[in-house]
């Protein structure tokens, strides 16, 4: 067992084979951090690339597991990707020919439902095994399919696999129930190339909707009201390469709000798109927080005063992201009063309240609502993540509590933050990865790192090598 400082090491087990974090609390932060490209932009982006034959070049690509999923996925699919220098990946596209995502990797990653539309405008057919539920919810994917179907697919359901043909796609009017972020991407990259005029009404209206319609803009596609309810795609027979930039991650940068929020701290974050994190600039303002742009793209929270309990709605973009409920869940079980959380998008995503209850959080849940007491403070102990954001969330309430905490499940950070401790290191935090022998740690949840870590296309990313995950 290996520890980078010979800090305390938690209250581990001796027969602990898994990393995890040792996080010494009660520190402030100092200092300006960098913000990674978004995840969830970059695995929409890497699933469009294979709408042209020729290469395309992201910049500013995350160094995660899910984007090493993603890339193994594609490169199933006789796709060529390679890294093309630091956060940079080459995609070429040219060679796709296989129309079959395998199960193995489609179960460790979601977002590889995405390349379902453009397998589909550019072979005419795909086999992808649904994604099933995973830990936050049932996640169905009926409203991707319904798109695919009204745009002329065929497509069936059987034995666990989504089989979709089409001679070619043609454009549609389809009215989404809700503004599924997934659904608006599948069928916003499938109608690109589909014949004719495609129209999506209430549509999802996420900044990393409109990221992915820049970069198939930049590729040739003709795509107007990306970023509003409508979305009117003009389909084109063929695309183009590009060279594109990823836009920075406003759930990183949101979450490293809430870090510096619970310490008490002075930070600066950039790049950021100040506009991407309205609804929880607002929401830290209430709590008692002051946030302000020092230059269009950095962002300084300073903590000056008490911090008052505030009621959260999550809510599709501009609402306030479910993927910073958890982490806000952590800031406010030290705010003074009651605060009622309710998480609107997803049915399963309360799960982190235990594990923070475990750390003296005061959080009950009842119907679908966390009721959060904020308690005086938090006292370190140990505590696993159950997914991608209540691994952040345990992270940050680490940062506050008192004494020791050490936080578990780490294939679920590695998932979605690039050096996430080596960035709250560097400003300050105390908290070290402990890497045990490496071993492959098993989850039957949806969105985790495959057993065999795929190998990092992301050249020179990591400021703190993943040891194991
Ligand atoms: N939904 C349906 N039918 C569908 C699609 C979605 O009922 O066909 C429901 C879902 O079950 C859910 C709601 O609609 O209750 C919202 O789902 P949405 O499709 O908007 O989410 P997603 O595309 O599956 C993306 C992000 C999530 C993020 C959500 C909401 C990616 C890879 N994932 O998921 O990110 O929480 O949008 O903003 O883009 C994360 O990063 O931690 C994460 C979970």
């Amino acid at each position: 067992m290996t520890s980078e400082s010979g800090s305390p090491r938690g209250e581990q087990t001796a027969t602990q084979t898994a990393p995890y974090l040792v996080i010494s609390g009660g520190h402030r932060l100092a200092g300006e951090v960098v913000v990674s490209g978004a995840k969830n932009s970059a695995l929409a982006l890497m699933a469009a690339a294979l709408l042209t034959t020729d290469g395309c070049r992201l910049r500013n690509v995350p160094d995660l597991t899910d984007i090493r999923t993603m890339g193994a996925i594609l490169e199933s699919l006789g796709v060529r990707v390679r890294p093309g220098g630091p956060h940079t990946l080459d995609i070429d596209a040219r060679f796709l020919a296989v129309h079959r995502a395998p199960y193995e990797l489609v179960n460790t990653l979601r977002a590889s439902f995405f390349i379902l539309g453009p397998l589909l405008a550019r072979l005419g057919m795909a086999r992808i095994p649904l994604p099933g539920g995973c830990a936050i919810g049932a996640r169905p994917v009926d409203l991707h399919v319904r798109g695919l179907a009204a745009m002329g697919a065929e497509v069936r359901i059987e034995h666990g696999m989504v089989e979709a043909r089409v001679r070619r796609l043609r454009g549609a009017r389809i009215y989404l129930d809700y503004p599924s972020v997934g659904a608006t991407e599948t069928i916003m990259m499938a109608a690109t190339l589909a014949e004719g005029e495609t129209i999506i009404e209430n549509a999802a209206q996420e900044p990393e909707v409109v990221d992915l319609a820049n970069f198939c803009r930049a590729m040739g596609a003709r795509i107007r009201g990306a970023g509003s309810k409508t979305i009117v795609v003009s389909g084109v027979p063929k695309l183009h390469a590009a060279d594109y930039t990823v836009i920075p991650d406003r759930i990183e940068a949101g979450t490293f709000l809430t870090a510096a929020a619970i310490t008490g701290s002075t930070l600066r974050l950039a790049p950021v798109i100040p506009d991407h994190l309205g609804a929880a600039i607002a929401k830290l303002r209430d709590i008692g927080l002051h946030v302000a742009s020092v230059r269009p793209d950095c962002l300084e929270i300073s903590a000056d005063r008490p911090l008052v309990a505030v009621d959260i709605e999550t809510l599709p973009f501009p609402g306030f992201p479910t993927d910073l409920q958890a982490p806000f869940m952590s800031l406010l079980a030290v705010s003074d009063g009651t605060s009622i959380i309710s998480e609107t998008v997803f049915e399963n995503r309360l799960m982190h309240v235990p594990e923070l209850n475990r750390l003296g959080a005061d959080i009950r849940v009842r119907s679908g609502h966390a009721i959060v007491r904020g308690v005086p403070r938090l006292s370190g102990a140990p505590v696993t993540a159950t997914d991608l954001r209540a691994a952040a969330a345990l992270v940050i309430a680490g940062l506050a509590a008192q004494g020791t905490t050490t936080v578990n499940g780490l294939h679920h950070l590695d998932r979605g933050y690039d050096g996430f401790a080596a960035k709250l290191k560097a400003v300050g935090a105390r908290i070290e990865r402990i890497a045990p022998t490496p071993a492959a740690e098993a989850d039957p949840n949806c969105e985790h790192p495959p057993s065999e870590p795929a190998r990092s296309v992301v050249a020179g990313a990591d400021p703190a090598p993943i040891t194991a995950s």
